[in-house]
């Protein structure tokens, strides 16, 4: 079975829509995102445009500020604390990579957690380590719902993530032990990978390494996430083969039309809980 990320994205988007319209109806407002571009990265630029077209059509009020390559780490700060305080302002989101002169950390850490739609701001990844209510990262929650979709059962599953990033990796494995999996969170100095996959009942892997799963490491019934977008000479391809692996797993995701979309439409959905749980308190 190949996992359709277009369709559960747009039935997602679709429920948002209807909740934006609600939204308005009550507060005579309706939430905003605003994103922030730093310099000319190629994925960067077309990744936020789609943000803002998916916003734009769910009727969440959608602002992009880009800045030059070589913007002074301070605007950046001061623009994220101006954010903070604007009450039309529901999430805000730092497009990553940012250039080697600002400090990552340091930006995250100013925005306010409340409007961290991206769930990457200390307070948010502690509450959801520690099992509270939380604003999750939208790529792993993408995975999560596909996954939850595909099967509702994941007690006790054995699943193997590739790749420990905070994006993706570290709060995946948090969503799967909340289902009572057993996770395994492998990386690039894992002994054997092979193995750890071939007793996989569900692979994530996010990595970036073009078609680094093949066959014979998964499981017959396993479920396949691929979270990879590589540009490659033959087009985009995910960290899976895919073209191998659809023929043994028993649920795949595809790359384009697999996770990519999930992640746009969790986006919007944090936007819109973060709205929703500003007016809330
Ligand atoms: N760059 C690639 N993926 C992401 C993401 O999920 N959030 C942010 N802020 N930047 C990214």
């Amino acid at each position: 079975m190949i996992i359709d990320g277009k369709k559960a994205s747009a039935a997602l988007r679709e429920e948002l829509k209807e909740k934006v319209s609600k939204l308005k109806s009550t507060y005579n407002t309706v939430p905003g995102l605003t994103v922030i571009l730093v310099g000319e990265d190629p994925p960067s630029k077309i990744y936020v445009k789609n943000k803002e077209k998916s916003a734009v059509e769910v009727g969440i009020n959608s602002e992009v500020i880009h800045y030059p390559d070589n913007i002074e780490e301070k605007v950046v700060l001061d623009k994220i604390k101006e954010l903070n305080k604007n009450d039309k302002v529901s999430g805000i989101l730092v497009q990553l990579p940012l250039p080697k002169h600002i400090d990552k950390r340091k930006v995250i850490e100013t925005i306010d957690p409340s409007k961290d739609v991206d769930g990457l701001h200390p307070v948010n990844v502690g509450n959801l380590s520690s099992g509270y209510d939380s604003t999750i990262p939208c790529t792993p929650m993408g995975c999560y719902l596909l996954i939850k979709n595909t099967e509702k059962n994941l007690n006790g599953k054995h699943a193997v993530i590739i790749g420990r990033s905070n994006l993706n990796g570290k709060p995946m494995t948090q969503l799967l032990l909340k289902e009572n999996c057993t996770v395994t969170i492998t990386h690039s100095k894992t002994k054997d990978l092979k193995a750890e996959c071939k007793r996989a009942d569900i692979i994530v892997a996010a990595v970036g390494k073009p078609k680094l799963v093949k066959a014979d490491w998964v499981k017959k019934d396993a479920i396949v996430i691929d979270v990879g977008i590589n540009k490659t000479d033959s087009g985009l391809v995910g960290d899976v083969d895919f073209d191998e692996v659809s023929k043994i797993a028993k649920a795949i995701t595809p790359v384009p039309g697999g996770v990519g979309p999930m992640t746009i439409a969790c986006l919007l959905s944090n936007t819109v809980e973060c709205f929703k749980r500003a007016r809330s308190n």
